[in-house]
């Protein structure tokens, strides 16, 4: 054997028994380093006579390159193990609690507006949408307010600056009724058919003080059909209160009123009283009977707003109200200041949140009380 063979030897079977990546380092720098026995003999080339050079230079080259890739093979093979090791000694104990984390919260306002899609569902209400930033004709033409209506002047509304060929500006709606126009013209596109809808949603006004902000939140009603009369409207109202409320001691009182958009027009009312100093809906009120709560708009929707919206009022007839979500909401779940509600406090936003994981706060919707 030759010395060269005896070093080869030697370097691969050290190499191959390295037993860790610092071992093996150090058998890089011995062999190949500058320094290294390997690199030296390298070195003796340049004194070596062309023939002699012609024998050993592949022969050294040769041993060169084998030596370093037995040190890359075995450097693969040492990380390889190592990472087996971490991974057979580290082991997560997954019955362990995870940690927490932050979790938001769903807003009263949010879950309301859930409770009460619900509770219409089960009356067989679809939820329609329409969009905040509205037009004139939707908000208030055809909705029987003219371009000289009085109610127009009374809502506050907030207009765009810009004004199109007919001078009309786009607003924020002002209320959530443009919604039953937008749902009937579909309707009444499809050649007329019955509708049964709710809108909840963003209005605005101008408007801001202790109960009053200038964004608040309204659901519409909206039932059209060919025999729909006000029975049907107080029935409903007083089966919504009382599956949102979860009692069956409501009373529902209706009051004439006025709207432009429904003919005859009543305001509701429901009764409430007062229970270790706070107001609650339902109960028997005080010693002279119930008080009475405004809580929205109704009444039988105007002929004048079926034919703009497409319906011919000789056939077709319904009702429609609309009420707001937000002072619902601070009646239900016991709170008193409006403004909080959309301050974004994310310590009040915790305290009256409601978890989305939960079930439903109803206890058993329409169904149960009917
Ligand atoms: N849009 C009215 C408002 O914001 C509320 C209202 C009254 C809606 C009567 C209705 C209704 O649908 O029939 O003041």
């Amino acid at each position: 054997m030759t010395d060269l063979d005896q070093l080869k030897t030697d370097a691969l079977t050290r190499i191959e028994n390295a037993p860790d990546a610092a071992a093996l380092e150090a058998l890089r720098i011995e062999f190949l380093g500058k320094q290294g026995s390997i690199s030296g003999l390298m070195k003796t080339l340049g004194g070596m006579s062309p023939e002699e050079r012609q024998v050993q230079g592949p022969l050294l080259n040769g041993l060169r390159t084998e030596t370093a890739d037995a040190i890359a093979a075995r450097k693969e093979v040492l990380e390889n193990t190592e990472l087996e090791a971490r991974l057979a000694g580290e082991s997560i104990d997954l019955t362990l609690p995870a940690p927490e984390v932050p979790r938001g919260s769903v807003h009263p306002v949010s879950q309301v507006m859930d409770e009460i899609a619900e509770i219409f569902a089960d009356l067989g209400f679809a939820v329609a949408t329409g969009p905040e930033i509205e037009d004139d004709w939707h908000n208030f033409t055809a909705l029987n307010m003219s371009e000289t209506h009085p109610a127009r002047a009374e809502m506050d509304t907030f207009y765009f600056p810009d004004r199109d060929a007919e001078d009309h500006r786009m607003l924020l709606r002002t209320h959530t009724s443009p919604v039953q126009i937008r749902t009937m013209k579909a309707a009444s596109a499809n050649g007329g058919e019955p509708v049964r809808i709710i809108a909840p949603g963003r209005v605005y006004r101008s408007d801001s003080d202790a109960t009053h902000t200038p964004m608040f939140h309204q659901v519409e009603g909206l039932a059209i059909d060919r025999d729909i009369h006000l029975g049907h409207l107080k029935w409903t109202l007083e089966t919504f209160f009382k599956a949102l409320f979860e009692r069956d001691d409501i009373v529902l009182r209706l009051r004439p009123s006025y709207f432009p958009f429904t003919e005859p027009s009543v305001e509701f009312d429901v009764g409430y009283s007062n229970e270790g100093g706070r107001r609650v809906v339902g109960g028997h009120g005080d010693a002279e009977g119930h008080d009475w709560m405004e809580l929205g708009g109704s009444g039988m929707v105007n002929p004048r707003v079926l034919e703009f919206a497409g319906f011919d009022p000789n056939e077709w007839q319904g009702f429609a109200f609309g009420l707001g979500i937000d002072r619902l909401t601070m009646l239900k779940y016991g709170m008193n200041d409006l403004r909080a509600f959309f301050d974004g406090d994310g310590r009040w936003l915790s305290h009256y949140g409601f978890s989305p994981f939960d079930q439903p706060t109803l206890s058993g919707g329409v169904g149960a009380r009917a």
